[in-house]
């Protein structure tokens, strides 16, 4: 099918409301539902899932410190609109096919409201998952102001809940930062960008076997999955009518495998300002950036010289990525347009301060422990490759136990040859750099031999992170507090077949 590009035009999601205020907290309600949405004009409607009616779900935007309250609430229907494998860790044939469970991706949050993947339930609570917590999840919003992401997480089966759409914005707003005088209102713009295919129907398509398929498994889980079409909150390659101004956009990558390399097909500068955890200390000045899945940037464009232009975001990301085929310009090399078409409606006061924010760095000396853990793969049962984190699958004995409050540094040893961007929930981590390391003689001797020196994090990676991509034949060091809270958290690698498909382990943080 052929897809005509920037006919639509960017839907904006709309805020989520709160129900009422329950103990000063916003209470708010969340339905997941199943219904059909137009995600491109001449694409027949689309059966998708997603909050509230809508795909992707409404945002929910808070102050920091400003705790919330929100009863996430499964009404799915019964059958999976996607390919359940029931050969994947707690997808087994015993288990009801549609489960949810949502994550607030970023947030530091009491175990209880982070959506643990175990922590899964069914329409109605008829059935739940064997660590489900509680109805209500709590988000205390203690800490930076920051573009998070709510998504789905159920245990062997987000690859799937996710493509078919339960994903959202989250954004913790610091009242602090007002006299930063960043572009905001209707000059600050989320894009959520996700890649899909489409069955000509319209409906969505997401293969029930590898190719070439696995004898023995169908449907099965995939390596990885990369869409052809590219959607920006939830619309396939809209547009967006813009004022000669300076824009504010917070990028997020909610795609299942896809990384995206992105850049202005007028050349111009990005002035990127943030990342996962917030604000950097001061902007940087780039031409591209480079975001894995879950990673986040948060950017200001300036489209003053560019009146009656149209510029194209595009990407050239190689997927998988970095040994993959580099996509195809005309489909998935396409973001989005921007149009520099409307008049100036009053002069642009907004700023790109030269001081953002201030970070702590931590300090490695004050680390009280190093940990190895490595990226690796071996073949299942049915001669599939799996991906391991620390040698181990999820439902081995937890060997992470952090102590609460103790700084760690943690070395990922990624001895596979693709990139993983690594996640933890509850921390936010800095990254300490990247060493090229001896793969063959850590696999014969389990020690770390460096083969080159320590690169430092590219400049937009100097602020709070949550994401980091791990690339192949790397040490790459992180470096986090574990607090304010303890319990089971679980870090991952953020390709979702990858953590659907045992690339997944639980850390506990000890008291
Ligand atoms: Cu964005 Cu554990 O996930
Ligand atoms: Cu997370
Ligand atoms: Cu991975």
């Amino acid at each position: 099918m052929l897809i005509k590009k920037y006919v639509d035009k960017l839907p904006i999601p709309k805020i989520l409301k709160p129900d009422c205020i329950i103990d000063g907290m916003p209470y708010y309600e969340a339905r997941m539902q199943q219904f059909k949405q137009i995600l491109h004009r001449d694409i027949p409607a689309t059966v998708v899932w997603g909050f509230e009616g809508v795909y992707p779900g409404p945002t929910i935007e808070t102050n920091n410190y400003q705790s919330i309250k929100v009863k996430w609430i499964n009404h799915l229907p019964s059958k999976h609109l996607l390919p359940v494998d029931t050969t994947v860790h707690g997808a087994g044939p015993g288990q009801p096919r549609v489960r949810t469970v949502i994550h607030l991706h970023g947030a530091v949050v009491r175990p209880e409201s982070d959506g643990y993947p175990d922590a899964w339930f069914t329409r109605d609570y008829k059935q739940v998952g064997p660590h489900f917590t509680t109805k209500v999840y709590t988000y205390p919003n203690r800490q930076r102001a920051a573009t998070l992401w709510y998504h789905a997480h159920a245990i062997g089966i987000t690859r799937l809940n996710v493509y078919a759409g339960l994903a959202g914005i989250y954004i913790i707003r610091d009242p602090m930062q007002k006299h930063l005088n960043l572009p905001k209102r209707r000059y600050e713009i989320p894009l959520l960008i996700q890649d899909r295919s489409f069955n000509e129907d319209g409906s969505l398509y997401y293969p029930s076997q590898p190719d070439p398929p696995v004898p023995g498994v169908n449907p099965s889980v995939l390596p990885d999955f990369f869409g052809d079409t590219i959607l920006v909150n939830g619309k396939v390659w809209p547009y967006l009518e813009l004022e000669p101004r300076k824009y504010r956009f917070r990028i997020i990558n909610g795609s299942n495998s896809r990384f995206y390399k992105m850049k202005l097909s007028s050349k111009s500068n990005f002035y990127q300002i943030g990342t996962d955890g917030g604000l950097f200390e001061k902007p940087v000045v780039t031409k591209e950036i480079m975001l894995a899945p879950a990673e986040r940037a948060d950017v200001i464009i300036d489209f003053s010289g560019l009146r009656g232009q149209n510029v194209l975001l595009t990407n050239n990301a190689p997927a998988p990525f970095p040994q993959g085929n580099l996509p195809d310009p005309g489909t998935a090399g396409q973001i989005m347009q921007f149009r520099v078409c409307l008049p100036l409606s009053k002069q642009d006061y907004s700023t790109i301060p030269y001081r953002l924010s201030t970070i702590t760095y931590l300090k490695e000396k004050k680390a009280i422990i190093q940990r190895n853990l490595t990226l690796s793969t071996k073949p299942d049962i049915y001669g599939r490759s799996i991906h391991l984190l620390e040698n181990k699958t999820w439902d081995d004995p937890i060997t992470t136990k952090p102590q609460l409050g103790n700084i760690e540094i943690w070395n990922i040893l990624n001895l596979t040859r693709a990139s993983h961007p690594i996640h933890l929930h509850l921390v936010n981590f800095q990254i300490l750099g990247r060493q090229p390391f001896d793969t063959e003689y850590y696999e014969e001797t389990g020690k770390v031999l460096a083969t080159g020196n320590t690169a430092p994090p590219d400049l937009n990676e100097m602020g709070w992170k949550d994401t980091v991509k791990a690339n192949p034949g790397e040490i790459t060091r992180i470096i986090a507090r574990f607090a304010p809270y303890t319990g089971l958290y679980p870090w991952h690698c953020h390709i979702l077949e990858h953590e659907d498909h045992e690339m997944m382990r639980p850390f506990e943080v000890v008291f």
